[in-house]
């Protein structure tokens, strides 16, 4: 496929899984803000899409790109789904209760700096991970069985969970307004600097966990 400003962001996503890398270096939402073409999600991070083009092209022609990620539009789903769990779900569950406590813990010890922001980012992050404890199950005890096993999944089934990722994508949102792109305060003692880089890790695996769910495990299915 020729890549062009009116691509669009989830399609480029998923045919070129390391364009992702360029999505993310620049704040472009690929997964539940994948339906937008690339022109327009640039004009909303004020950045200039040629530009993004050509960083896209050099990720995806550099040398052993083909080898760094796997061709999840051709895989098995079977293979696509237990990678989605093995690398994404098991991983969130370790990593949603280690951010939880220590987004407690600077609210506890540094409240009293910055009450309005960091009570704000408290109840944001734990908004998205009771949504996502939830949707992880269910994925896996409902959705993802019926989706291997029928083939075709019940399409009012698959559109809940988009509605759940589109939740998820807002939240993570509001977390990078409330932690200033992620950008650490010249006070913050350890715990805060690790939450504000584990929550910047946890929004760049969430966009790619959601975008391989939106944008090629639930076409794909749909197709099969
Ligand atoms: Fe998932
Ligand atoms: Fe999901």
């Amino acid at each position: 496929m020729s890549l062009s400003p009116e691509s669009r962001v989830g399609e480029i996503a998923a045919r070129h899984p390391l364009a992702t890398r360029v999505f993310a270096r620049h704040g472009i939402d690929f997964c539940c803000g994948g339906g937008v073409a690339l022109a327009d999600a640039c004009a909303k991070r004020e950045i200039d899409p040629a530009g993004v083009l050509q960083e896209i092209e050099r990720e995806i022609t550099s040398p052993g790109a083909d080898l760094a990620t796997r061709n999840w539009q051709e895989a098995p789903l079977g293979d696509l789904v237990v990678h989605i769990v093995e690398r994404y779900h098991d991983p969130l569950r370790e990593e949603l209760p280690r951010l939880e406590a220590m987004a407690r813990r600077v609210f506890r010890v540094h409240g009293d700096k910055d009450p309005e922001r960091l009570g704000a980012l408290l109840e944001s992050f734990l908004r998205l991970k009771s949504e996502l404890d939830e949707h992880l199950h269910e994925e896996e005890e409902s959705l993802f069985p019926s989706l291997l096993l029928a083939a075709a999944g019940q399409p009012s089934q698959v559109a809940s969970f988009v509605d759940d990722h589109t939740r998820v994508g807002q939240e993570l949102h509001r977390i990078r307004e409330l932690t200033d792109d992620f950008r650490v305060p010249a006070e913050a003692c350890n715990t805060w600097n690790a939450l504000w880089h584990g929550l910047a890790a946890l929004e760049t695996d969430l966009h790619e966990h959601i975008h391989l769910e939106n944008n090629v495990l639930f076409p794909r299915a749909a197709a099969a």
